[in-house]
């Protein structure tokens, strides 16, 4: 892959390596201040960089074979340099650019070429991973030293305020924070997070249903407001929540007088996955595989049932696999309507796992299943181009 970007880009000396992310537990609760628990995965965007003397980016997405180019001086317009409207991939890295201007500093100029292996549309982050490889690859050329944690923010930035998905802060965090052979535990109110080693033996299986995720920004901000308003009823009898995560288990009997139930049915969802985040922890320090699994599907139940973002492909690999030998949990992962299940499985199991699983999803729906043994993997780095 290297060779490749070398040869498309012959001026580069560095490039950024920034992964895509799994989420093991807590779904759709980073936004209500809650609890997560993802793990970034090897599967990477690489950007090669190099620094220009103008303000002038110029993109090529290999993938994509996409070329765009906009002038950091004119980002607010989202223009390309003739005045077109810039293609949909390359405002997540023009995002970044206006993050970092908002924040007061000046990012360069910069040829920039991308590969990619992480699936697009497939709840994996890939987005997430191209911001932090052009927020990386700027701080870079800028000899700037900002903290790994602001970094995700001015991602999560860029994403929220310039692309206009209300994300949280959970894929940015993971991209930037990945530990390999570690899930990580981020508290998304403190932002107090560690490391927390997978069960031994264990292995993650990724399986993509192929169906991508549709309509999931204007669903996604969908949820966000079914929150908001969960919020607003819960503040007449709780009036100092400040966001769902103040509400407890014990709380929502309470609440569910005064709401309807829609809003009541998203609140439980956060409220139980945060509690499932808290106990997951233990169980994962305490080695306990079948323990977390069991954690697991019932987090895929309450996504299903709950917050109404699974689909039927999602619910059928999730089914399919929980009843696979030496499968401990399945889910649906990521923000949902599409995209891929994340499942914890023996690590002896897990090749006959993988075939099992494709297998079953062909003969229930008659489509392929791509699933894959994955590792978590570090966050984002650079590194010289040889
Ligand atoms: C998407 C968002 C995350 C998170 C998940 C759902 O991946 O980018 O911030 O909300 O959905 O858990």
């Amino acid at each position: 892959m290297d060779e490749v970007l070398k040869e498309a880009l012959p001026t580069a000396e560095w490039m950024a390596i920034s992964p895509g992310r799994v989420n093991l537990l807590g779904e759709h609760v980073d936004y209500n201040d809650g609890l997560v628990l993802p793990a970034a995965i090897d599967r990477y965007v690489k950007a090669a960089f190099a620094a220009r003397d103008d303000e002038v980016v110029r993109m090529r997405s290999l993938d994509l074979d996409s070329f765009a180019a906009f002038s950091v001086r004119d980002v607010d317009s989202k223009l390309d340099l003739d005045g077109n409207p810039l293609p949909n991939w390359a405002l997540y890295p023009a995002g970044v650019a206006w993050s970092l201007i908002k924040e007061g500093f000046a990012p360069h100029g910069m040829d920039v070429v991308l590969r990619s292996n992480v699936p697009i549309g497939a709840g994996l982050s890939s987005s997430a991973a191209v911001e932090l490889a052009f927020a990386a690859a700027w701080q870079h050329v800028g000899g700037w030293k900002i903290e790994r944690m602001r970094l995700a923010q001015l991602c999560q930035r860029a994403e929220n305020a310039y692309v206009g998905v209300k994300c949280g802060l959970m894929d940015q965090f993971a991209c930037a924070h990945g530990v390999a052979r570690h899930a990580l535990y981020l508290d998304t109110r403190s932002l107090a997070w560690q490391p927390i080693p997978l069960p031994l033996k264990t292995a993650i299986v990724i399986a993509d249903s192929s169906v991508e995720r549709e309509l999931s920004a204007s669903a996604y901000n969908q949820r966000r407001s079914e929150c908001e308003s969960a919020l607003a009823h819960a503040r007449k009898i709780f009036p100092q929540a400040q966001s769902l995560r103040d509400v407890s288990v014990e709380d929502m009997e309470k609440v569910k007088a005064v709401m309807p139930e829609i809003p009541f049915k998203r609140m439980r969802h956060v409220v139980e996955e945060i509690e499932r985040v808290k106990q997951g922890c233990q169980l994962l320090l305490a080695d306990d595989a079948a323990g977390f699994g069991k954690l697991m599907n019932a987090g895929h139940t309450s996504l299903r049932d709950l917050y109404a973002v699974s689909i039927p492909a999602l619910d059928t690999l999730a089914a399919i696999a929980q009843n696979i030998p030496g499968c401990y949990g399945a889910r649906l992962t990521g923000a949902g309507f599409g995209g891929c299940t994340v499942n914890l499985v023996e690590s002896d199991s897990a090749e006959d796992f993988v075939e099992a699983l494709k297998d079953g999803y062909q003969r229930e729906t008659g489509m392929q299943a791509k699933v894959y043994i994955c590792k978590p993997s570090r966050g984002v780095y650079i590194k010289p181009i040889k």
